[in-house]
């Protein structure tokens, strides 16, 4: 039997996923976003990922019904996984679309998961959910894998084409089934893991490192920032060395590396231990926007500028650079702090769209004419910056400060 693959959640992670497995395989690809499903079948992905030529496939179905999900015999779910104010998971969002595959689930499915969780959450979490709910009997009656994602949105070089992809099965039939599936589907590596927690875990430690490090980069910024060292210079010195890893400083928002090391806190501190690296660097990447608030204010005063008459222009709202993603965006936190000690601070973004509105802030995406600001923040390298002359928008006594050093060295454009 031809196998028939159900996507549930078609976002950044599911949308890709089901074009690509619509080449080869019958796909309908459900959201419980309505507006989404029809942009999607008018040919449109309003997250530009996917160009509409490869949307109007026959093979590949957009839908709002779960009744169109029941011929498929591999389900796999990509739908989000935030965390609560209080830095917890939120697993609503999986604990529904588990619900919903309970469900459909017939003898010898698969379900795979996608979406980025802490070890063990397949298998302690969704699989008691898939088996109440179905009344089938786990290894037995149905299957599970697990296979993170490693897609960087933003980046054309690094594609879920070309990418190693992890896979991992609850057994081993499941683990040779699912290699084989991907496999069909993707040029790159599929790399096989011996068990769902492995997988579940390499997804977490790839972002935690990520965020362990920055973290300590953006602290070396600070001490070197207190004792007039360029940092940027100091890490291309350093890099020099055969074995040194180069990070840049920066805010570090978005739903995956801002977020994903909560997961394994939580995870954890369930089991007795409280890892400190991983909760003080998310700490300190969390507390970023206030310390450069506070480097804003001294540089301020240093330009004769007394903070509560100025006004500031933030480049860049989303959460990293060429991408109009905003959720979780540090920039955005930066925006709301500095509001609070300066007169005016505008928002500019021109790849986010400009009726994008979050509580109060409105993004533009036009500086007005001539208009002049005492603090340029470029917070977010998108390339298209480079076509902008940051000196342009200063008052006579005001400054720049560049947080990803985007901007050749001037005597007025600070460094994070
Ligand atoms: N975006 C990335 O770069 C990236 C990279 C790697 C991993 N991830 C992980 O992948 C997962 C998905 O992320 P994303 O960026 O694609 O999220 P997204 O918000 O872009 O897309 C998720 C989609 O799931 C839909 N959805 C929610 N509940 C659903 C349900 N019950 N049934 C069907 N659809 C449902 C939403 O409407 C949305 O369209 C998360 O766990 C994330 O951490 C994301």
């Amino acid at each position: 039997m031809e196998d028939k693959v159900g996507i549930l959640g078609t976002g950044y992670v599911g949308l890709p996923l089901a074009v690509i497995f619509g080449e080869k395989y019958e796909v309908v690809a459900f959201d419980i976003n309505k507006s989404r499903i029809n942009e999607l079948k008018q040919g449109y992905d309003r997250n530009k990922q996917i160009k509409k030529g490869k949307l109007k496939n026959k093979r590949l179905l957009f839908t709002n019904s779960e009744v169109h999900l029941k011929k498929c015999n591999i389900y796999i779910i990509t739908v989000p996984t935030p965390i609560f104010k209080n830095k917890t998971p939120d697993l609503r969002y999986i604990s529904r679309a588990s619900k919903l595959t309970g469900r459909l689930l017939s003898h010898n499915n698969i379900v795979v998961y996608e979406s980025t969780v802490f070890p063990g959450a397949t298998e302690e979490f969704c699989v008691p959910i898939l088996e109440k709910i179905s009344g089938l009997k786990f290894n037995k009656d149905f299957f599970v894998g697990y296979s993170p994602e490693r897609i960087n949105v933003g980046d054309n070089e690094n594609t879920i084409d070309n990418v190693s992809k992890i896979v991992s099965g609850s057994n081993n039939k499941t683990l040779d089934k699912l290699y084989s599936l991907y496999k069909s589907v993707l040029s790159s590596k599929i790399y096989k893991v011996s068990s769902i927690k492995v997988a579940e875990a390499s997804k977490i430690t790839e972002n935690v490192q990520r965020d362990v490090n920055i973290a300590l980069i953006n602290e070396l910024s600070i001490v070197f920032n207190n004792l007039n060292i360029d940092t940027n210079e100091v890490l291309k010195a350093a890099s020099t060395k055969w074995n040194f890893n180069k990070y840049q400083p920066g805010l570090v928002g978005g739903h995956c590396i801002g977020v994903d090391p909560y997961y394994l806190v939580h995870k954890s501190k369930s089991h007795g231990f409280k890892p400190e690296i991983i909760s003080n660097a998310r700490n300190l990447n969390e507390k970023m926007p206030g310390k450069i608030c506070e480097i804003l204010k001294s540089k301020a005063k240093q330009h004769g500028l007394e903070p509560k008459f100025c006004s500031a222009l933030i480049m860049g709202a989303s959460f990293k650079e060429n991408v109009k993603d905003i959720r979780n965006s540090k920039s955005i936190d930066l925006y709301k702090k500095l509001s609070l000690i300066l007169n005016y601070v505008e928002i500019f973004d021109p790849i986010v769209e400009a009726e994008n509105k979050i509580e109060d802030l409105r993004i533009s995406s036009k500086i007005q004419n001539n208009k002049k600001f005492d603090i340029i923040v470029l917070s977010v390298a998108h390339k298209i910056f480079s076509k902008i002359n940051p000196l342009e928008l200063i008052t006579k006594s005001g400054f720049v400060y560049d947080i990803k050093s985007f901007y050749k060295k001037h005597p007025k454009i600070y460094r994070l």
